[in-house]
């Protein structure tokens, strides 16, 4: 079974527990925005229910969602073009994941390494909620039938497991109900690095500030965190093969190739054999100029958050009529009494 004999359709989430970084952005919402112009049915969404698997601050939360929101719109995605939900008012997302939660095995879920890297060596205190995260992740996906997830390189076992999940389902009830979703992880910066170590992909949750770059800097603590990147002495090379012992140089070389729609081929035949001296300057003027349109109307959004929180109502609203029907029929399936 393949994903044809399903309609198209794309979903993808992010977390809003914190602020988004050039990472979301380059890896994530520039493709949200490229697979929504292209003309497929878009959900998008903010994972609140997903955030609090960590404790959030009741305030940070509320503000961290509709600044990503904010962040999404002011990218580019249109609420007319696309669905724009927060996952709380769409109830059947959780309510899918209770099933998952059944179809799931303990075997795939502990093979997931996000979850060994954020419980750490504190397996025992982490909430049951951030163990079984992915299958509510797989329920977010399925709950829409969505064929294809844009996502960085980080949520590739995610989405296997989610594929693992339809099919059992399927398997089990002797259906073809749930599509096998492709994953879409594509471009120059499916995995975009630390600012300071090109072995760390640059998150949101790094101490350090200057890892990143967040969506909300201004113009001049863009510049100053992007001449302070690490690097290494030597030059730029002109083909592809010279990045390979470089992860420094390889990282700002695929930002700036992201940023600017251009191939890393395309890149380094323009700036090969230049110092980091002269590339710095480069990328940092790049990267003001595509990012700070966007932080500017992230600004004015947020000054009308009762306009965002009725996109988000507006959103949930459309949503279910896309998962209150699925999610009808899968407790059919199951021979609930409807
Ligand atoms: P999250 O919130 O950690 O990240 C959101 C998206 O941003 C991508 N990303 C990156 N891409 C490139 N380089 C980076 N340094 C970088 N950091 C983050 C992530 O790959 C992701 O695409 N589990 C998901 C959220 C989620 C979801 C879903 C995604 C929940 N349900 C259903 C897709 C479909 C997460 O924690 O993403």
């Amino acid at each position: 079974m393949t994903t044809s004999t399903f309609t198209p359709r794309v979903f993808s989430g992010i977390q809003p527990s914190g602020g988004l970084t050039l990472g979301n952005y380059l890896g994530a919402i520039k493709r949200f925005v490229k697979m929504q112009d292209e003309g497929m049915p878009t959900v998008y969404c903010m994972v609140d229910l997903h955030a609090v698997t960590v404790w959030q601050d009741p305030t940070d939360l509320l503000r961290n969602t509709r600044e990503l929101a904010a962040g999404f719109i002011a990218s580019g995605i249109s609420p007319e073009k696309s669905i724009l939900i927060n996952q709380s008012q769409v109830p059947e997302h959780a309510q899918l994941g209770w099933i998952f939660s059944c179809v799931a095995r303990m075997g795939w879920m502990q093979r997931m390494t996000q979850f060994k890297d954020k419980a750490g060596k504190n397996t025992q205190n982490v909430s049951l909620g951030l163990f079984g995260y992915p299958a509510l992740m797989a329920a977010d996906i399925l709950i829409y039938h969505a064929t294809h997830v844009p996502v960085g390189d980080d949520q590739k076992q995610h989405l296997e497991l989610t594929r693992d999940i339809a099919a059992k389902f399927n398997h089990d009830y002797g259906v073809n109900f749930f599509p096998l979703t492709e994953p879409v992880i594509e471009g120059a910066a499916t995995r975009v690095m630390s600012l300071r170590d090109g072995s760390k992909k640059m998150s949101k949750s790094d101490p350090s500030d200057a890892s990143r770059i967040n969506m909300t800097d201004d113009a001049d603590t863009i510049a100053k965190k992007i001449r302070k990147a690490k690097t290494d002495p030597d030059a730029l090379p002109s083909e592809v093969d010279g990045l390979a012992e470089r992860p420094e140089a390889r990282n700002l070389v695929n930002i700036f190739a992201a940023l600017n729609d251009q191939t890393v081929e395309q890149v380094l035949s323009e700036v090969g054999g230049q110092q980091f001296g002269t590339f710095k300057p480069l990328l940092a003027e790049l990267a003001v100029s595509k990012l700070s349109p966007i932080s500017t109307e992230m600004a004015r959004l947020m000054s009308e958050p009762d306009e965002i929180d009725r996109i988000l109502g507006r959103g949930a609203a459309q949503a279910r009529e896309i998962t209150v029907p699925i999610l009808e029929k899968t407790y059919e399936i199951m021979g609930m009494v409807r």
